[in-house]
């Protein structure tokens, strides 16, 4: 059963790094101007609103996008997931924070695909009112434990992969990175991009260490933490697979910006940024 709702953090700091990273990641393939399939594993609702009950319960928003959008800068990279959300808001005031696949449908051109895979029945069905009329998206309420790798190789030849799971099985570090692993023996070409919270527990230091060990190709890490404070999530961090091989170039700067708006405890903090580029 299920009890996982991603309305409680949209829009946190986690949240903030994650969208960033996947919108530079689409800009980026869109460039080679060539279609492509966006598929995100652990979908979520697709549109969160900040009124609602499940956002106001601890309002983590407040400390990512509420800061991050109110900052003035020229950063290219960062501007461009500034104005996607200031314009999904009617450039007016923050109601509604979008999710990934939400996010990425807006950049996502008319020739692009989207396939939405959520297991919860209840996101599932928001995410469902959220697209509809979109011929571009496919939206299935299946296991992406199952489902995915059927996907693999796509018909498009081309893909980005968000993974994005919950976490909340006792055995989801070890799933998740079996099945990276497993759709990445069908579909090498695919550019992954796997998120994981910082946690203060082993589980999340084997699941790196995993992905670590195996031979992924351009693999980019990128780790935030941002509060060291609490026993809870201290930050978050992403892999990419098959990453831009200009990412260190391009978005450095960038991170910089976002992680010394996030941060909280200055000393504790750190922001990792690893590429192995080849
Ligand atoms: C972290 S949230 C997704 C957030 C979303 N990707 C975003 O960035 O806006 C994870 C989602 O995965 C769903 N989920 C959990 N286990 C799943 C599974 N095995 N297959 C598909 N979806 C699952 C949860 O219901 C939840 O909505």
């Amino acid at each position: 059963m299920l009890s996982y709702r991603h309305g409680y953090h949209a829009g946190n700091s986690a949240d903030v790094l994650k969208h960033f990273i996947l919108l530079y990641v689409l800009d980026y393939v869109k460039k080679k101007n060539k279609n492509f399939i966006y598929i995100d594993s652990h979908a979520g609702a697709g549109k969160y609103f900040i009124s609602d009950a499940y956002m106001q319960k601890n309002k983590e928003y407040l400390e990512g996008i509420n800061k991050i959008i109110r900052i003035k800068n020229n950063d290219f990279f960062l501007k461009n997931y500034l104005d996607l959300v200031k314009s999904i808001n009617f450039n007016t005031e923050l109601k509604i924070y979008p999710g990934s696949c939400y996010l990425a449908a807006k950049s996502l051109r008319i020739e692009d695909k989207l396939h939405l895979l959520e297991l919860h029945s209840t996101e599932f069905s928001n995410l469902k009112k959220n697209f509809e009329g979109d011929l571009r998206v496919v939206i299935e309420n299946e296991d992406s434990y199952k489902k995915l790798k059927k996907l693999l190789p796509p018909k498009e030849k081309r893909a980005v992969i968000l993974i994005d799971p919950s976490y909340e099985l006792k055995d989801e570090y070890e799933k998740a990175s079996k099945m990276l692993l497993e759709c990445y023996k069908k579909f090498p070409l695919g550019v992954y991009i796997v998120w994981y919270p910082v946690l203060n527990n082993k589980k999340s230091e084997s699941f790196i260490l995993n992905i670590l060990k195996e031979n992924y190709k351009n693999l980019s890490h990128i780790e935030m933490i941002t509060d060291n404070s609490s026993n809870g999530m201290q930050g978050s961090g992403l892999f990419i697979i098959n990453s831009p091989w200009s990412i260190e170039k391009d978005i450095k700067e960038s991170l910089k910006i976002i992680f010394d708006c996030l941060k909280k405890s200055k000393d504790l903090s750190k922001l990792l940024f690893k590429n192995n580029i080849n």
